[in-house]
């Protein structure tokens, strides 16, 4: 048998869970895909089944309100709205204009524009004014933006999260650069995070490794206490 590379088995493991768990066609997400690759912007959106994991975590706490750093082409926003009841609300905050052109365009088709609430600017720059319009009681956020930031943008939603929700921090372990002390300044945050983390009472959180055909990754999963 020829020799496969770690790499190959985990990406044959996604594509295998691809054609059995979501053999089932989704237009709207397809060619939000297509069109993300087609516009030339990175294709570092969630995996399908990363994907579908947000999913369930937002309808195991019933979200109604939803909070996204980092929309790229709206993929995960799409698939996040969707779970939303009709009064729901998702937020989701992008840097780059073309990238959120591309993301409203596929959230308009995918049905969503009612229910999703896109801000184009540096995330750090929109808190303020969500604050101000009275953000918040969030169920769910996804941080999935700037890497270096993810701290600040967990504490920014923290105090505006709900008792029970749940904050969700994509890539703080980037093929484990987060276990080096002189890592660049994107790992050297999620070290950051997690001393953090450890000081705050309000939070039961864990991180996760996962593999799969983005390669060694993880996310850190935090439930917001009383
Ligand atoms: N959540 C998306 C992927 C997001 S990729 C998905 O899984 O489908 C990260 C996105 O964050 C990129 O589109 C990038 O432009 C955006 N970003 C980078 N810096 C940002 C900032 N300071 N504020 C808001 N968004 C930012
Ligand atoms: C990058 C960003 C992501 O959100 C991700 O899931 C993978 C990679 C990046 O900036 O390289
Ligand atoms: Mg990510």
């Amino acid at each position: 048998m020829p020799e496969r590379s770690d790499q190959d088995t985990y990406r044959a493991v996604d594509a295998f869970v691809l054609e059995t768990l979501f053999a089932a066609p989704d237009p709207a997400l397809e060619v939000a895909l297509a069109d993300t690759a087609g516009a030339g912007m990175p294709q570092i959106q969630v995996t399908p089944p990363q994907a579908r994991l947000l999913a369930i975590l937002c309808r195991a706490v019933n979200a109604h309100r939803i909070l996204e750093f980092g929309t790229l082409g709206g993929y995960s926003t799409i698939v996040m709205a969707r779970t939303l009841p009709a009064d729901g609300l998702l937020t989701t905050l992008e840097f780059d204009p073309g990238h959120a052109a591309v993301a409203w365009r596929n959230i308009e088709r995918a049905g969503l524009a009612d229910m999703v609430d896109l801000r184009v600017g540096p995330a750090l720059d929109s808190l303020p004014l969500l604050a101000a319009e009275g953000a918040g009681h969030f169920d769910f956020v996804f941080i999935d933006a700037d890497k270096a930031n993810t701290p600040a943008y967990f504490a920014w939603s923290l105090d505006r999260t709900r008792p029970g929700g749940l904050i969700l921090a994509d890539n703080v372990i980037r093929h484990g650069r987060i276990i080096d002390p002189d890592a660049d300044p994107d790992a050297a945050a999620q070290r950051t995070f997690h001393e953090y983390l450890a000081d705050e009472p309000r939070v039961t959180a864990t991180t996760i490794q996962t593999v799969g055909a983005k390669g060694h990754d993880g996310f850190t999963l935090a439930l917001v206490g009383e």
